[in-house]
């Protein structure tokens, strides 16, 4: 029959489509810019993106979802329905089965709507995935096992972390806090030492650049441009590594607090499991400079990356779409309750 497999990742910060048999075929960012005189769609992803904070008074260019989840639906429902018909190419599929990813302990309401979201978009058949589910399948990791494996999945808008055992999660925690609020910090920073107002574009640039977790070999800086509260004209600094590490411990610690939290939950056996295979890291933030080291010697316990860490949620959606390989014993708990 027509029917189109598509798995999605909806991040707050990227979102990835992959549909069965061709692999991941969209990377984009979750930006959305429409004209606000007719809520006309102008650009999405990149293109818009590349907008945020330089769009003139009718043009906004808006990230629809905060912390893991959808702020606003509306806008959320039209991004999605843009990268859903790019992976329909304008052929017609009567029916699309959609396996689409959410933030553990989210509310009812707010999992609802991902489903909603999914629904308008075109989807005809919704599996919803906890992300660290998606993320350790991804991964590669044993999941089905009969022991534990530990995986940290740092996005933009919430880390989530799980422990898992015999294909499903035996323990699991997430904190609203993500590489948006790295950023957030060294706005932060930026505005109260240096009377400067920087964009967030810009700080994510100063993170990706110069940003670390710990101490590392070739410390550097970065000349930044922004606008001088003080008189309100263009004005340049010099910012170190150093400094912008200092900015981002705060987020950093609270993110290291909640895998101590969840270790700490975790029944004994499957912690010594963990202690033998080590925390498996993935998400755009496993890519800060130190952090894995960072969080090896907070808990004492080995730490890796995952191989492309920011492509592991949507690679788990993949798996499931293709033989259901990692997800055999998972339960749909969220997605079944809308049907
Ligand atoms: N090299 C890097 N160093 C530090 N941070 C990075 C790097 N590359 C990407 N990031 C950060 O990773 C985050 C995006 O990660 P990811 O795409 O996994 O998030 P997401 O899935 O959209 O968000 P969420 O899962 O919270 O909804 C952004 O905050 C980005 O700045
Ligand atoms: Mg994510």
């Amino acid at each position: 029959m027509f029917t189109r497999d598509i798995g999605v990742d909806l991040g707050t910060a990227n979102t990835l489509v992959c549909v069965k048999g061709k692999g991941i075929i969209m990377r984009e960012p979750s930006v959305v810019a429409y004209d606000v005189r007719n809520d006309a769609v102008r650009a999405v992803g990149t293109e818009a993106k590349e907008m945020i904070g330089r769009t003139p008074g009718s043009i906004i260019a808006v990230r629809p979802l905060k912390d893991g989840v959808i702020a606003d639906f509306d806008v959320t429902t039209a991004m999605l329905k843009r990268f859903v018909s790019r992976a329909l190419k304008g052929s017609f599929f009567s029916r699309v089965r959609m396996v689409i990813c959410i933030p553990v302990g989210i509310t009812e309401v707010e999992s609802r709507a991902v489903y909603d979201a999914a629904k308008q978009a075109g989807a005809t058949d919704i599996d919803l995935i906890e992300e660290p589910m998606a993320a350790a399948v991804g991964a590669g990791l044993p999941v089905s096992d009969a022991s534990g494996s530990m995986v940290v999945d740092i996005g933009g808008g919430t880390s989530e972390m799980a422990v898992i055992s015999l294909g499903d999660i035996v323990t699991a925690q997430s904190v609203r806090i993500g590489g948006d609020d790295l950023d957030e910090a060294i706005i932060g920073y930026i505005r109260k030492k240096h009377n400067l107002l920087i964009g967030e574009r810009t700080a994510e640039i100063i993170k990706i650049q110069i940003g670390s977790a710990k101490p590392y070999e070739g410390e550097s800086e970065i000349e930044i441009k922004g606008r001088n509260l003080v008189d309100g004209l263009p004005k340049n600094v010099t910012i170190t590594s150093k400094e912008v590490r200092s900015a981002m411990a705060d987020p950093i610690e609270q993110i290291i607090d909640a895998i101590r939290i969840t270790l700490e939950k975790t029944p004994p056996e499957l912690s010594a499991d963990i202690i033998d295979k080590g925390i498996t890291l993935t998400g755009g933030g496993a890519l800060l400079r130190g952090f894995a080291e960072l969080v090896a010697e907070e808990t004492g316990i080995p730490v890796s990356v995952a191989l492309n860490p920011l492509d592991c949620v949507v690679l788990g959606t993949a798996k499931r779409l293709e033989n259901n390989n990692g997800f055999e014993n998972y339960v749909f708990r969220r997605g079944k309750r809308f049907r």
